[in-house]
């Protein structure tokens, strides 16, 4: 198993045979060895860096419904809330006093807020930050919004493909989704010149280790700036409620093997792997992820914007707790860093 590490290492790639091989075997040992490669190719990339980005939930609503997701539309128990322009630009502003020169702004597909509102803030938010940059984490849109965002100033946008395979995609999502109208507007996105984000969900209802070696092969294909991973967290008000959660170790394999494949990706260590192991953060920067995203949203909202139970809103996880982010970034050996913190591709 060593040697497909190896081999992954030396071309980036391995075929889907071989993926799920490794993904079936994974061992603790295994894991260390995968790991202490991730994270050689981590450093050479962007040495001991780690890039903080300002997360913004906007908004709750959402006409989709997932499935898996704990606002979506079905849920009723669902306390709903959006902030308004006032309140986005005020999380901005603390969020540029502590540092952040990148917002995230995300939130359910919620009409109210259409193209002309989301231009206007996006445009207000790059006059007032002309230095930070502008991520939109807003779901599938046509080609024709995603061009009206870049052109009113949004720099990033992220997009998870949620999973590679149809038939898993369609076991997710009601019938009015489908994966290959997500894969089009991640393709859309691409070609009008965002730094475009796909990822997946570990340990999802009915992921197999073939789903995930197909997760691993789009992936590659697609060449994304940057991929969010994490792990399937059940929340009690969905279809999903009773099934189990995904692996903090199969997570971190994970974004290991997707440092080996894109070195120079964006990778974080998402909220939903602190959610279910304490150190779970840490241990995803230890496995090759180089972003963390706490939480800029303000204090009387944090707690509805519940994708899955017990989220992490506190602590280390919020803006507020930057300081004991730092420090534990530090013993692990990084740093974080204030600057925009774009792609760079160096490889
Ligand atoms: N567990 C983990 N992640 C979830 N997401 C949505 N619901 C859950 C859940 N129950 C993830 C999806 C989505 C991102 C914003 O949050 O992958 O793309």
């Amino acid at each position: 198993m060593k040697a497909l590490i190896d081999q992954l290492e030396t071309n980036r790639i391995l075929t889907k045979e071989d993926l799920v091989q490794l993904i079936m075997q994974r061992n603790p040992e295994l894991d260390q060895y995968l790991f202490d490669k991730a994270v050689a190719a981590r450093r050479r990339i962007y040495g001991n860096d780690i890039y903080i980005r300002g997360l913004i939930e906007f908004t709750n609503y959402c006409k989709n419904d997932c499935f898996y997701c704990g606002i979506r539309k079905s849920n009723k128990n669902a306390a709903r809330y959006r902030l308004t322009f006032e309140e986005v630009l005020g999380c901005c502003a603390t969020g540029y006093d502590w540092g952040f020169r990148t917002f995230v702004l995300q939130g359910g597909e919620d009409r109210y807020y259409s193209d002309e509102r989301l231009c206007d803030l996006i445009n207000a938010i790059k006059n007032k930050y002309p230095d930070c940059a502008l991520t939109l984490s807003i779901g599938e849109k046509s080609y024709a919004s995603c061009q009206a965002y870049f052109n009113a100033g949004a720099d990033r946008y992220l997009l998870r493909h949620e999973t590679a395979d149809e038939r898993h995609y369609e076991k997710l999502h009601p019938a009015s989704m489908v994966l290959s109208t997500r894969r089009q507007c991640l393709y859309d996105l691409k070609r009008i010149g965002f730094q475009v984000g796909c990822g997946f969900m570990v340990g999802s209802p009915y992921q197999t280790a073939e789903h995930l070696a197909a997760d691993l092969l789009f992936i590659k294909e697609f060449a994304p700036e940057m991929v969010g991973i994490g792990p399937f967290i059940p929340h009690h008000d969905t279809p999903f409620a009773q099934e189990p959660a995904g692996k903090l170790e199969m997570t971190l394999f994970m974004l290991g093997l997707v440092r080996l494949m894109l070195p120079d990706v964006l990778l974080p260590s998402t909220t939903a792997l602190g959610t279910i192991d304490p150190q779970g953060r840490e241990l995803g920067i230890l496995a090759g992820a180089n972003v963390v995203m706490p939480n800029l949203s303000p204090l009387v909202v944090r707690n509805k914007y519940l994708l899955y139970d017990n989220k992490l809103c506190t602590g280390d996880e919020a803006a507020e707790g930057l300081e004991n982010l730092k420090k534990s970034m530090e013993k692990i050996g990084c740093r974080i860093i204030v600057h925009r913190g774009d792609y760079k591709p160096k490889s």
